[in-house]
């Protein structure tokens, strides 16, 4: 079997995304596109009135663990799974299961609420999304939220970004509206499509909040996340 692509990038992981527009971005704060990512998943939750703190949360191409560590108070149990054992190798403290293949989720039909694919499918060639997107369908629960989050191809600081870092040297970015397809073809419902990452962290801390708030729909952010729901029939 073909050892996993990021096998070969975990033990310098880090030192492989270093780039001067990104770390200028990032600012002092190291985990910042982390955090924006927890934030914007909690912004989602909150504008919808829903707790999740009794949810089941999987994501899917966890890497490194860095979401789940910071949204392991925020869902009653946290879970994540990555085809490469040498990146979740330092994640502890989750339910973490190592994917074979290229499709499969190993977790059991309808066992979570919410799940996430973070920066995964440029990384998945364009043939298997389709089936990874069934396949969170699969593990979720009717009702359940499907979180994905991508690098923007319409903004150029991404596309510059991409361009040169090492560990996306055969990524195969995707548009909000492929993305849109894949959901609606697995059976989702869209329910949001969020542009963020357009002003750098120094910035973020103070007004930035806001002004990413205005921006949402506008579609340059560095970054986007789009949420599907899955569909509650009258069998479940
Ligand atoms: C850029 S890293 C992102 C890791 C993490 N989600 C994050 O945001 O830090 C991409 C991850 O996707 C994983 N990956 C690649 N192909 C995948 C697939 N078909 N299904 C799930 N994960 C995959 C890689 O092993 C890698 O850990």
């Amino acid at each position: 079997m073909n050892q996993p692509e990021f096998d070969r990038y975990s033990a310098s992981y880090l030192d492989l995304l270093k780039d001067p527009v990104r770390d200028f971005f990032a600012g002092k704060e190291p985990g910042f596109f982390h955090t924006r990512k927890r934030d914007l998943i909690r912004d989602y939750f909150r504008n919808k009135r829903i707790d999740p703190t009794g949810h089941d949360f999987l994501d899917i191409g966890c890497g490194k663990g860095e979401l789940l560590s910071l949204l392991s108070h925020d869902f009653a149990s946290c879970a994540g799974c990555d085809p490469s054992p040498a990146m979740i190798r330092s994640t502890q403290g989750f339910d973490l299961q190592v994917q074979s293949g290229l499709g499969g989720v190993p977790f059991d039909d309808a066992r979570f609420n919410f799940v996430t694919a973070v920066c995964v499918y440029h990384h998945v060639p364009p043939a298997h999304r389709l089936g990874l997107t069934r396949e969170a369908y699969r593990v979720l629960k009717p009702g359940g939220v499907f979180g994905i989050i991508e690098h923007n191809p319409l903004n150029p600081a991404t596309r510059l970004i991409v361009g040169r870092t090492p560990v996306d040297a055969n990524a195969v970015l995707l548009s909000a509206s492929e993305t849109c397809r894949w959901m609606r073809m697995a059976g989702f419902h869209i329910d949001q499509l969020r542009y963020f990452l357009y002003v750098p962290q120094f910035a973020y801390r103070r007004i930035g909040r806001k002004i990413e708030s205005w921006l949402g729909k506008i579609p340059f952010g560095g970054q986007y996340a789009l949420f599907g729901i899955k569909a509650i029939t009258h069998n479940d």
